[in-house]
């Protein structure tokens, strides 16, 4: 028994990091997956995601393209029948701080990363409300949570996709369809090479964590496995930090054994 049996999950970011790791996670639960990426993944992990769920298909997707995401819904559910479960992880990040920070550079981060969750939020909604149920789980960040330095495009827009996680939990929890969000800390995938590459900065971030280690994809697709299924039937509009302790606090003296 898998604890998405006979469900069908719409994945963005499919192809990489976080989300490649929910799809693998999710299909080896018994859900067919139904990916969307602007890049594609690896065949061998298309393969890893087929061999658990042989339905699964993936198709290109710029999540900032309305014309496009309407498409791709309308094609996931001609496919599938109906979509039970949505994880917007498509992302990247953002730097630059206000006073240097280009505006197209500002408002393409927002573009990707908020805009493109209320698209898909927007055009697969509506089929969850007529059947009832629906689980989408939105990749926010602890810096959604708090600030950060040099990172404002990223902050803002994260900070933004907590807001439409309680927004869409307000407004469509009557029927019986769930907004939740993720908030990870430093996560090893492509999308921080770039700080491990930086050692001072690595290290820097790395101790930012009670754990005092950074966390991996697969410990996020942990945490998207328990919002998107039945066991969290009674959770909507919760922002769950997956961040090795990041935002619950800082230790004033080292940690024993570290
Ligand atoms: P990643 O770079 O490994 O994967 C992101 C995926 O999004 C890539 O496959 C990329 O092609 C896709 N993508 C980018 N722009 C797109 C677009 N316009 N349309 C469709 N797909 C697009 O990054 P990672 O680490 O897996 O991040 C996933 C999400 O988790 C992001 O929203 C990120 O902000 C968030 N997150 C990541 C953390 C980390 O430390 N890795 C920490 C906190 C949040």
């Amino acid at each position: 028994m898998g604890r998405l049996d006979g469900k069908f999950a719409f994945i963005t970011g499919a192809a990489s990091g976080i989300g490649l790791a929910c799809a693998k996670r999710f299909a080896a639960e018994g859900a067919a997956i139904f990916g969307a990426d602007i890049n594609k993944p690896s065949d061998a992990d298309w393969e890893i995601i087929r061999a658990e769920a042989p339905t699964s298909t993936f198709t290109f997707l710029d999540v900032t393209d309305e014309a496009a995401v309407k498409a791709a819904s309308g094609l996931a559910l001609t496919t599938f029948g109906r979509i039970d479960i949505l994880v917007n992880s498509a992302g990247v990040a953002g730097v630059g701080s206000a006073t240097d920070l280009d505006t197209d550079e500002f408002q393409r981060v927002l573009d990707i990363n908020l805009k493109g969750s209320f698209l898909t939020s927007k055009h697969l909604i509506p089929s969850m409300v007529e059947q009832r149920s629906g689980s989408i789980v939105n990749l926010s960040s602890v810096f959604g949570l708090m600030g950060s330095d040099n990172s404002l495009s990223y902050c803002v827009s994260k900070g933004g996709v907590l807001q439409l996680t309680t927004s869409l939990s307000v407004d469509y929890a009557w029927a019986n369809v769930r907004s939740n969000a993720l908030c990870p800390g430093l996560i090893e995938t492509p999308l921080t090479e770039i700080v491990k590459q930086i050692e001072p900065l690595h290290k820097e971030f790395v101790s930012w964590h009670l754990s005092g280690r950074p966390g991996q994809p697969e410990e996020v697709a942990s945490a998207a496995l328990f919002l998107a299924s039945d066991e969290a039937s009674f959770i909507t509009g919760q922002a769950l930090a997956v961040d090795g302790g990041l935002s619950t606090g800082r230790r004033l003296f080292p940690a024993p054994g570290l």
